[in-house]
């Protein structure tokens, strides 16, 4: 296989295989089945360079894994870099905010990130976050409320694209009464990192990141002020102790990241969840029959459909990666998307099996050093979401014909909208039929 890097002759690239050219993230046919558009390379060229992307591209399971777990040899440094450069436009719009984070957990190295890691982590383990269970289904239940009695509803609008913000905003320590006015701010960051958007659309996206960068400091400052409990309130702690580990930009960049962390990924989550159900359906009437059946199928979704698609390293010295070397700088982008549905790991990949044994093998929150502290809370939403939505509307259909429309992203994936029907006088539960 070749190892070399790409050559550019003439200005322009030398030409590099099929597989490699035909890559390109931002198609219609990746929003719609990224897993798909990889078959060939999972079979024939697992690790391949794009030029499109100016990335190495990984696609099975067992090369992703490697590098996850491998932080001597692969750094994480370009992990929020935006993935299409961005216009000066967009520049200077940012720079009207003072928008200038610097890096925060994700995009750290060792051994500075498993210092910052180790006092910044408890808030989000199992037990913590296991703790806001309650409060968590009444804010399902509250948005369910709304809607139960309509017979149509658009999931996102209605119930996703809300519940994630506020439970984010909950866990980071944001008091209740600045919860209304933040969640309005919460911004579809996915794009300005991940995406391909118009130099207008660019200038949009960088308005709303300048204003939530600019929010996220007011809602720090008063947690400094007021004191407060959870994530950042945690990470305040650590500053006063030690403000070099964990200095103010950190603080404001943990409220503004932490958010996107938080938001975007579990709506889209909980959406991809809900789309392949309801289109598959057996799967759908199976989980109303048997809700104890929910967290495995919760793990099943985010292997088939996972609403985080990719994610980046660089690597710091030449490194072979399934039979090619990957050169020193490069950036590598590690499919986790493609992993998912590699058939050496999982049988029938292609299928949607609530019951698959090892679907919690998946590789969509990464895996290592750097793995999603914010999992098991994106676990306990999912479930609950689910639950909620068997238990009170199990009649619930897709509406026929419609778009999803997905938006020209790299990795953050999740349909736009989703309409759902369902006939309220048979609504299952008595209070819900009124
Ligand atoms: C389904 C929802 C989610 C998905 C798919 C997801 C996915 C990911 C991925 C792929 C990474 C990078 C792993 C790596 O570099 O090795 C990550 C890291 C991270 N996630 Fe999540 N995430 C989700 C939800 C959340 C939530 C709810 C939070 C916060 C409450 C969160 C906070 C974080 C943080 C802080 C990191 C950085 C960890 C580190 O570098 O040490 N995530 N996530």
């Amino acid at each position: 296989m070749s190892s070399s890097p790409p050559e550019t002759v003439g200005g322009a690239r030398c030409p590099v295989s099929a597989v490699a050219g035909r890559f390109d993230p931002f198609t219609p046919e990746y929003q719609l089945d990224p897993a798909a558009t990889l078959r060939e390379a999972r079979a024939s060229e697992p690790v391949f360079y794009s030029p499109e992307l100016d990335h190495w591209v990984v696609s099975r399971y067992k090369d992703i894994r490697t590098v996850f777990q491998d932080n001597r040899r692969f750094s994480a440094s370009n992990a929020l870099d935006p993935i299409t450069p961005l216009s000066d436009g967009a520049r200077e719009q940012l720079g009207r905010y003072g928008f200038a984070p610097g890096p925060v957990l994700v995009n750290e190295d060792e051994p500075l990130h498993r210092r910052r890691r180790r006092e910044l982590a408890p808030p989000l383990a199992a037990e913590e976050v296991n703790k806001l269970e309650g409060r968590i289904r009444e804010l399902v239940t509250g948005y369910v409320d709304r809607f139960v009695g309509r017979g149509r509803a658009d999931l996102i609008d209605d119930l996703l694209w809300e519940v994630p913000a506020i439970v984010g905003l909950l866990v980071a320590g944001v008091p209740d009464e600045d919860i209304d006015r933040a969640r309005h701010y919460t911004i579809k960051m996915g794009m300005f990192t991940w995406g391909k958007a118009s130099d207008e659309h660019q200038l949009e996206i960088a308005d709303q990141v300048g204003r939530w960068w600019e929010l996220s400091g007011e809602l720090v400052d008063r947690l400094k002020r007021d004191g407060g409990e959870g994530w950042v309130p945690t990470a305040i702690d650590v500053h006063r102790r030690d403000p070099e580990l964990v200095n103010d930009n950190h603080l404001q960049n943990m409220m503004m990241s932490g958010l996107v962390a938080a938001h975007e990924t579990t709506t889209n989550a909980a959406a991809n969840a809900l789309r392949h159900l309801l289109t598959q359906r057996s799967p759908w009437d199976a989980l109303c029959a048997d809700p104890s059946a929910i967290p495995n199928a919760v793990e099943e979704c985010l292997r088939y459909s996972p609403s985080v698609l990719c994610w980046r390293r660089r690597a710091r010295t030449d490194v072979e990666i399934g039979g090619v070397t990957i050169p020193e700088g490069a950036a590598v982008l590690l499919v986790m998307a493609s992993g998912n549905h590699d058939e050496e790991v999982f049988d029938e990949p292609d299928t949607l099996d609530i019951t698959r044994p090892n679907a919690k093998r998946h590789l969509t929150f990464g895996i290592g050093s750097h793995s999603c502290i914010g999992a098991p809370l994106a676990r306990l939403e999912l479930r609950i979401i689910l639950e909620e939505l068997t238990r009170r509307l199990p009649h619930l259909r897709l509406v026929d014909g419609q778009d999803f429309g997905y938006l020209p992203n790299a990795s953050f994936h999740g349909p736009r909208h989703l309409l759902v029907e369902w006939d309220p006088q048979a609504n299952p539960v008595a209070a819900d039929r009124g």
